[in-house]
């Protein structure tokens, strides 16, 4: 185990993924062989008591340390990696859209906080809804390096990676994309699936651009109805995976939602657009470029483009 503590904090750290999340982070699982000094922000510090309780009943060897707090500059404060939960959650009937407003004003504030307290090389990912663009809107209050600013589309990766092991009675799935927005225009792609060792089955193309599509897009409503509450074991999961593959590194393609560079598969403005990811261990990571979109993928790539410009309008993020 290595001395130097990892300072995470945490967003909405009382919330249904923040209950999930905080384990899996404090058990070292989430950032293996680190040490995790803990930094739980709520709207109000009383949230996190009862937390905060269990969480020193856990006795978590790999902990240092955990401070709860409403201050984002308490938070933030040397943060070596960020992720922000806190928000409003979507309701049955809300579309993401909905949320722009509430909660990019949260981001906007959050950013001025990391850019004043964090260190510059702090790692953020952000759950909270609309994710794509909160993390635009984030990233923008700070003068801090693109590629260090991230947003969750590892669910909708993990979701579509379950559905796709159905489908073909296959154990071991890898390299599914999701392109896009974390919203119901994303465009989940199994051209370089591979199930078993092998590609997605020819005469299945019909499921895999109709059904299989319509679920992995609208899994989040479709939990939202069943739970009356949005999805939060799974969500808390995705994160875990995320952390822990852009940390410690993984094979295959795994989905990030980043801000890469203008001129990234032609998008010819910022975005906080996911990808096909390599994640190369330590906090690095490339998108795979030039993968081939034909015409059907080329269509499902700018209807979520679309929607992501809209948002950032919406939005107002210059
Ligand atoms: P929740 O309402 O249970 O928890 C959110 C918590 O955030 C609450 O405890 C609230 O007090 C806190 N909070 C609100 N504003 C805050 C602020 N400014 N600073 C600090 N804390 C703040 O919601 P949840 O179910 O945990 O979901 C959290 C967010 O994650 C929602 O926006 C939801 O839509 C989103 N989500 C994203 C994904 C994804 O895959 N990207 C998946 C599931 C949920
Ligand atoms: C999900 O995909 O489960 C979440 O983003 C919840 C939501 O608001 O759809």
């Amino acid at each position: 185990m290595e001395d130097t503590p990892l300072v995470v904090a945490v967003t909405g750290a009382a919330g249904q993924i923040g209950y999930q999340l905080v384990p899996l982070i404090a058990s070292g699982s989430v950032f293996p062989g680190k040490k995790i000094d803990l930094r739980l922000l709520e709207i109000k510090e009383e949230f996190l008591t009862g937390s905060i309780m269990e969480i020193d009943d856990c006795a978590y060897e790999s902990l240092t340390n955990v401070t709860g707090t409403a201050d984002p500059l308490v938070a933030f404060k040397d943060a070596d990696v960020a992720i922000f939960v806190g928000g409003m959650p979507r309701k049955e009937g809300m579309e993401r859209k909905d949320l722009l407003d509430a909660n990019i004003s949260i981001f906007k504030k959050q950013g001025e906080a990391l850019e004043a307290v964090a260190k510059r090389t702090v790692k953020s990912l952000v759950v909270a809804n609309p994710a794509n663009t909160n993390c635009l809107a984030l990233w923008k209050a700070t003068t801090m390096p693109r590629e260090n600013f991230t947003a969750l589309t590892r669910l909708d990766h993990n979701r579509a990676l379950t559905q796709i092991a159905q489908a073909e009675g296959a154990t071991n799935v890898s390299d599914v994309i999701i392109w896009g927005n974390h919203s119901k225009t994303q465009f989940p792609d199994v051209r370089f699936v591979k199930a078993d060792g092998k590609p997605v089955s020819e005469d299945k193309t019909d499921f895999y651009r109709g059904d299989f599509i319509n679920t992995v897009q609208t899994r989040g409503a479709a939990v939202i109805k069943a739970r009356g509450m949005s999805s939060a074991m799974s969500a808390a999961k995705a994160v875990g995976d995320h952390m822990r593959d852009w940390f410690a590194g993984a094979e295959g393609y795994q989905s990030m939602a980043v801000i890469p560079p203008v001129g990234t598969y032609g998008i010819d403005t910022d975005l906080c657009f996911s990808f096909p990811i390599k994640c190369k261990g330590n906090f690095e990571y490339e998108v795979v470029e030039g993968l081939e979109l034909d015409d059907f993928a080329k269509e499902k790539f700018a209807a979520t483009l679309e929607e992501l410009k809209e948002e950032k309008t919406t939005g107002e993020i210059a």
